[in-house]
């Protein structure tokens, strides 16, 4: 019965030309529109999707085919990016401007990709004209197949908890500070998904503010993915009364160990199991506070919502619980990175355990050391550089003009070190050698902690401190447990080294996730290409491609008036067939 229905539905989706395997589909339909809402108590324009900030979770399972039909209700250019979902084959999908072209306004287009071998806690958010300061994000969960047992005992719950520092003036007026040559300035308050603080100082918060109230039974066990999808502040999150227990980075399972509290950089996401072993003699604060900021100057709200237990005697009241108490030593921040393992013999997407990828026992075949500086003028604009270039993005993607052989679009010579001469802005892009195993050295010269992103992968964190680094850092080097991950941090004058296996072909994404410093040119690719003719290692250029740039004219116009009736119509189709699909995934999990 069940091999009926999916066979049958195979043969649907295969007319409409999406089946590529015989994994699960899932289908999203995401209308990106903008909606008017006052999180911090002052009425602004966000972005919603499907008329909700934030947006809703995808939640799929390792291999399913995921279909998200994408419409741009905006009034300006949109791609959605999957942060963290590593895209196998695929840098079509990653909805970025160096390997898509932007979704025009009220267009839509149809993103489909496969979460191939992975697990874990990702988000998504608009990737283009500083769009993610207004919303438009929501969580990203990849199961694991039921097969595969997760090293601990199943949650009765799963929570997506979203942070993240919040501006009271809209994205447009934040690009144009850029634009001016501006800093953004202190955040005006940090958000709790999509929300405002509950009221825990009734003169710092005015009365109300619609905040996040999160019901939990006593005596229970949830799993709790927190992600900083803010723009550039680096968030302490802590419940008051509760332990932490940390169990899940990026798509890695960790050694698990308790924290009262975990500083979450931007971009970055984990998953915590919370038991709920209080008495319930009053409410919870959950807090996300801004870290290394002057408390004096900061002066802002601080997020925070609410843990309910069922049973619960009464309001949260009294001071919040204190942050990590060293505000200008960052040497707590980074043990406590340091202290992030990975499980060697937990099982990830695969049955085989983690560890038996021994990273430590590989050759090194190239080196990169990226250096990022304080924001400097370049053509009389405010930039910020890598090895002194500030990346300019081609007007034709990377990807498709590689697709078409078009020449002059782009450099292969990003510097392997730092350079001495006066920064410059280029479309310069780093030679990856396919299977190559590529050490990568990020050099923060900045006084703001930056993160970085690597798209397509998921790297090995081996080592951070301060000072610059030397080769002779290669020898504290943790060899053995690093932990596998997209998104690290760098402290102000400190280094950061990761290292990759370049086993994943297409052109892909490595940028500071602070939106300001990437809004200005803190960013470049990896372009990994197999020099074999072969199909098996890249899948061929979608259908539904969109051109631009040199290729405009290949472009179709699309028809706008018929699409918003067509899309109506569809939705019931569509969640007709999420249904089915839900219907055969419990008959075949039976
Ligand atoms: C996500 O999907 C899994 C597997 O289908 C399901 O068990 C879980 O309850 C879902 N999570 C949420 C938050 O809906
Ligand atoms: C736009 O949406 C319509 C209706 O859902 C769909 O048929 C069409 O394939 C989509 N277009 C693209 C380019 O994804
Ligand atoms: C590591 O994973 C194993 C296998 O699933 C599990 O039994 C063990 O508890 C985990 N260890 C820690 C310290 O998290
Ligand atoms: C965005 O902010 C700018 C500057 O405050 C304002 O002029 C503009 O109307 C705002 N746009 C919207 C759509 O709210
Ligand atoms: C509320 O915040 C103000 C301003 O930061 C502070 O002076 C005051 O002590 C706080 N009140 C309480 C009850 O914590
Ligand atoms: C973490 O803390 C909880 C109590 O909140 C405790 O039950 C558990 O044993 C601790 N786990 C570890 C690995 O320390
Ligand atoms: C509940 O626990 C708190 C500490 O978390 C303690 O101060 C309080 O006395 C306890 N209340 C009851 C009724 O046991
Ligand atoms: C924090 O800012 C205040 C106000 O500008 C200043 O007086 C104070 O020295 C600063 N604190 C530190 C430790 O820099
Ligand atoms: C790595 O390099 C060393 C020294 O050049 C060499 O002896 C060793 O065989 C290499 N290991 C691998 C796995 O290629
Ligand atoms: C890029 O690297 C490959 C080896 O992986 C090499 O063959 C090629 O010449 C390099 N291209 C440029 C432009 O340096
Ligand atoms: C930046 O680099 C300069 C020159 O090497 C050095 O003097 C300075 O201390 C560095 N600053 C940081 C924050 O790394
Ligand atoms: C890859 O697939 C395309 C389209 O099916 C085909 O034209 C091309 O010859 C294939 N290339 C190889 C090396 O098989």
């Amino acid at each position: 019965m069940a091999s009926t229905l999916s066979m049958l539905l195979c043969i649907s989706v295969l007319l409409l030309g999406l089946c590529s395997a015989e994994d699960p589909f899932a289908f999203y339909d995401f209308e990106v529109s903008y909606i008017t809402a006052s999180p911090l108590g002052v009425e602004q324009q966000v972005i919603a999707v499907n008329g909700k900030f934030p947006g809703p979770v995808i939640n799929v399972t390792t291999n399913y085919n995921v279909v998200v039909n994408v419409k741009n209700k905006l009034d300006e250019e949109l791609l959605m990016h999957w942060s963290g979902v590593q895209q196998r084959k695929s840098s079509w999908q990653d909805g970025v401007l160096g390997t898509n072209c932007p979704i025009p306004a009220k267009w839509n287009w149809t993103y489909q990709f496969q979460v191939k071998d992975q697990i874990g806690s990702f988000f998504y958010f608009p990737s283009l004209n500083f769009q993610r300061a207004a919303g438009g994000y929501g969580g990203f969960t990849i199961n694991n197949r039921v097969i595969i047992p997760i090293p601990f005992d199943t949650p009765d719950g799963d929570i997506t908890i979203l942070i993240g520092d919040w501006y009271t003036r809209n994205h447009t007026a934040l690009r144009k500070s850029l634009e001016d040559g501006k800093e953004l300035g202190m955040p005006d308050g940090v958000l709790i998904n999509g929300k405002g603080p509950y009221r825990y100082n009734n003169s710092l918060v005015p009365d109300g503010i619609d905040y996040e109230t999160i019901t939990v039974h006593p005596g229970k066990t949830y799993r709790i993915r927190v992600s900083n999808v803010g723009i550039s502040t680096s968030l302490n999150f802590r419940i008051q009364s509760h332990n932490l227990l940390l169990a899940e980075s990026e798509g890695s399972y960790t050694v698990q160990q308790n924290y009262t509290s975990l500083d979450i950089h931007v971009g970055q996401s984990y998953s915590f199991l919370l038991t709920t072993d209080q008495n319930a003699s009053s409410d919870y604060y959950i807090v996300a506070s801004a870290r290394f900021e002057n408390e004096t100057l900061w002066q802002r709200v601080t997020g925070v919502a609410i843990l309910k237990y069922t049973n619960s005697k009464g309001k949260a009241h009294g001071p919040l619980p204190d942050p990590p108490n060293d505000e200008y030593d960052k040497t707590f921040s980074m043990n406590q990175a340091r202290s992030i393992r990975w499980n060697v013999t937990a099982s990830g997407a695969r049955p085989n355990p983690q560890g038996s990828f021994r990273y430590g026992s590989i050759n090194v075949t190239e080196l990169y050391v990226l250096r990022n500086k304080p924001p400097i003028k370049i053509n009389g604009k405010q930039r910020t550089t890598l090895n002194e270039i500030s990346f300019s993005n081609p007007k034709t993607p990377i990807r498709l003009a590689d697709q078409f052989k078009l020449k002059g679009v782009y450099k292969l010579d990003f510097p392997t070190k730092p350079l001495t001469g006066s920064p410059k802005m280029d479309t310069s892009v780093i030679n990856g050698t396919y299977r190559g195993f590529m050490e990568i050295i990020l050099q923060n010269n900045h006084t703001k902690v930056q993160t970085y992103h690597l798209s397509g992968y998921a790297f090995f964190v081996v080592g951070m401190d301060y000072g610059e680094w030397t080769e002779n850092s290669r020898g504290t080097y943790n060899k053995w447990d690093g932990i596998a991950r997209s998104t690290i941090q760098v402290y102000p004058g400190a280094w950061t080294a990761i290292l990759i296996s370049l086993d994943n072909v297409g052109v892909w994404n490595l940028r500071t996730e602070n939106l300001d410093s990437w809004y200005r040119g803190q960013e470049t690719y990896i372009r990994v290409v197999n020099p074999e003719a072969t199909n098996k290692t890249e899948l061929q250029m979608p259908d539904n491609a969109l051109f631009c740039g040199a290729l405009q004219k290949m472009q179709k116009p699309q028809d706008v008036t018929s699409l918003a009736t067509s899309i109506k119509g569809n939705t019931s189709k569509l969640s007709f067939t999420v249904l089915l699909l839900l219907l055969i995934s419990t008959m075949l999990s039976v």
